[in-house]
């Protein structure tokens, strides 16, 4: 069954178009990566299927709900961690997590503070999780972050650049945590990233997004094999420069 249904979508700003006539299907479980260089749409793209924005076209389905005027629906029921994002520094770990559970709004006091502990452990800050976030390296932060979107339990989890930026053992960190998400916590995950290596990593499947146009689906090996076994980092290439893919 299809999770996310996408179709004919577009978003202009005036004169510029973040993306256009995008048609995909995600299904539940899935862990779908948006593959695509700065400007891609990406970002653009997301804000749109959680209902930030409105599309200029076309229509997206979530959960059977349609994005344009059942929003609520899908957000009860979806989590975003968006590109530019830090914890609250001031808080402890543990207060910025009860915090989203109380911001949501559809919680109990008991099932917050349960589902805290939970996450305090899930994610590997248990010890740490009644000091101030401010104190924390990148990578505790991001899983601050990770815990904060799990609060409310989400069946879908938007994850946008979540290890740009991020030093190479948080982005270790993060990508563990995206693992388990998936695997142990049956989650729906779709990341958007410009690492190639983190999507043959993560992903059951990549859209290649190059100037708001899909321009290739698949599964990662799928889309090598596609384009004649050339590596994923050459078909990636070969697409954003528009100079065609040669086999390696
Ligand atoms: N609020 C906005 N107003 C005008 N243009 C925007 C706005 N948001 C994004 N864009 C444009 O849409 C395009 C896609 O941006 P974005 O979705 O942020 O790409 P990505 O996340 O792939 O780097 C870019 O050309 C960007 O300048
Ligand atoms: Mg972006």
């Amino acid at each position: 069954m299809s999770l996310i249904k996408i179709k004919g979508l577009t978003k202009r700003f005036g004169e510029i178009t973040a993306f256009e006539d995008i048609n995909l299907e995600i299904k539940q479980g899935e862990v779908f990566g948006l593959l695509g260089p700065n400007g891609a749409g990406k970002t653009t793209l997301i804000r749109t299927l959680i209902g930030l924005l409105r599309q200029s076209e076309g229509t997206a389905e979530i959960f059977d709900f349609d994005t344009k005027d059942e929003i609520m629906e899908i957000r009860k029921r979806t989590s975003l961690l968006p590109q530019e994002c830090q914890p609250y520094e001031n808080l402890t770990a543990r207060e910025n997590i009860l915090f989203y559970g109380r911001m949501h709004g559809t919680m109990s006091k008991d099932e917050i503070e349960r589902r805290t502990e939970e996450l305090i452990d899930i994610v590997g800050l248990r010890g740490r999780e009644n000091d101030r976030v401010k104190d924390f390296s990148g990578g505790m932060k991001r899983k601050v972050l990770v815990a904060r979107a799990l609060v409310m339990n989400p069946d879908l989890i938007f994850l946008d650049e979540p290890t740009t930026g991020v030093d190479v053992l948080g982005a270790r960190t993060v990508r563990n945590l995206i693992k388990k998400m998936a695997k142990e916590m049956g989650k729906t995950i779709i990341l958007t990233t410009h690492d190639l290596h983190e999507v043959d990593e993560l992903c059951d499947r990549v859209g290649i997004m190059v100037n708001g146009k899909l321009v290739a689906i698949g599964k990662p090996d799928d889309l090598e094999e596609q384009f004649k076994k050339a590596h994923l980092e050459d078909v990636f290439i070969g697409l954003v420069t528009g100079e065609g893919i040669n086999a390696s």
